[in-house]
């Protein structure tokens, strides 16, 4: 639980948005959440819903506001814009979204410009882009949820796989948060162990089918669920509150956020994940990563296949 005061602002009351707040308010991130959307009655429904959960949690502010009410805020969170319909790829969202975080933060930049942005909105990535050139924005207070949840995906199923906690499965995705993002095998461990070495399902294969089907699996959760249920939120909720408890909580953890890449990578000027240090100033440190050759060929189409969709927005 956070004592400190701490302020979050959700813009968007989606299921996304929604979802972001439910677990901000199960894991008692902040002392004061905000929820806008540009539908008041939506905001103003779900912190009624959220607020009668409040004698079960640790004590929080919870209320429906607007733009002014960004002043002052840690984190601001954008989750607002369109959804995957099923069979749409997260860059076809590209353009209205891009408007819609315009006209978003035109209005909230003219109350806050010290919070740190976190944007969730897609195609995340383009976004954080388009966000980054404010002038009003520092660059490691915009961050995008990138990769998040994919390494989230990605460690659940080696998990399941090698049958051990996904908790202790050290791994990453990196690039796009999208259909070329880059499941890292190369260097993936348990404890300092290269996971094939130690793989009981395998007995030392998890050879190159088996990292294949994985990275399909990976790349394609978001449609599976789309099709079955509409929408994907609880996945992505739990991945922006894990982001939000890095910052809130200054913990200095390593996520796979999106951002501009300031070193190794400075020259491409397209935001996309690698593993990242987190705290309350935002992103301490970007990690240089380590890729086997054709890791990094798919790393960098990843980067092409962004730069490609930030100069058509
Ligand atoms: C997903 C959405 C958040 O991957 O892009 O579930």
């Amino acid at each position: 639980m956070n004592i400190n005061p701490s302020k979050v602002v959700i813009i968007g009351s989606g299921f996304v948005g929604s979802s972001i707040a439910y677990a901000t308010l199960i894991q008692g991130l902040c002392t004061e959440l905000v929820l806008i959307d540009s539908n008041q009655d939506k905001a103003e429904g779900e912190v009624m819903d959220l607020s009668h959960g409040l004698p079960y949690t640790s004590p929080m502010e919870i209320r429906a506001g607007q733009y002014g009410d960004c002043r002052g805020a840690n984190v601001i969170v954008i989750t607002a814009g369109s959804h995957q319909k099923p069979g749409q790829t997260r860059m076809e969202l590209a353009q209205q979204n891009v408007e819609i975080l315009r006209l978003i933060l035109n209005q909230v930049l003219q109350v806050e410009q010290k919070a740190i942005f976190l944007l969730v909105t897609n195609p995340v990535d383009v976004l954080t882009t388009i966000a980054r050139t404010y002038p009003e924005l520092k660059a490691h207070r915009v961050i995008g949820s990138g990769t998040v949840l994919d390494t989230a995906r990605f460690r659940y199923i080696l998990s399941k796989h090698c049958q051990l906690s996904p908790g202790n499965i050290h791994a990453y995705v990196v690039g796009e948060h999208g259909d070329s993002e880059v499941p890292l095998f190369s260097s993936v461990s348990v404890a300092g162990t290269p996971i094939s070495l130690l793989c009981r399902e395998c007995s030392g294969l998890c050879g190159a089918d088996y990292r294949k089907q994985v990275t399909a699996e990976v790349r394609k959760a978001a449609y599976e669920i789309i099709n079955r249920k509409g929408a994907t939120y609880y996945g992505i909720g739990l991945s922006c509150t894990r982001i939000l408890r890095a910052i809130l909580h200054d913990e200095r953890s390593v996520l796979t956020v999106s951002a501009l890449l300031d070193d190794q990578y400075k020259e491409l000027e397209v935001a996309l994940s690698v593993p990242s240090v987190l705290g309350k100033e935002g992103i301490l440190q970007r990690l240089p990563l380590s890729m086997d050759d054709a890791e990094n060929e798919q790393f960098l189409k990843s980067v092409q296949t962004l730069q490609e969709s930030v100069r058509q927005v």
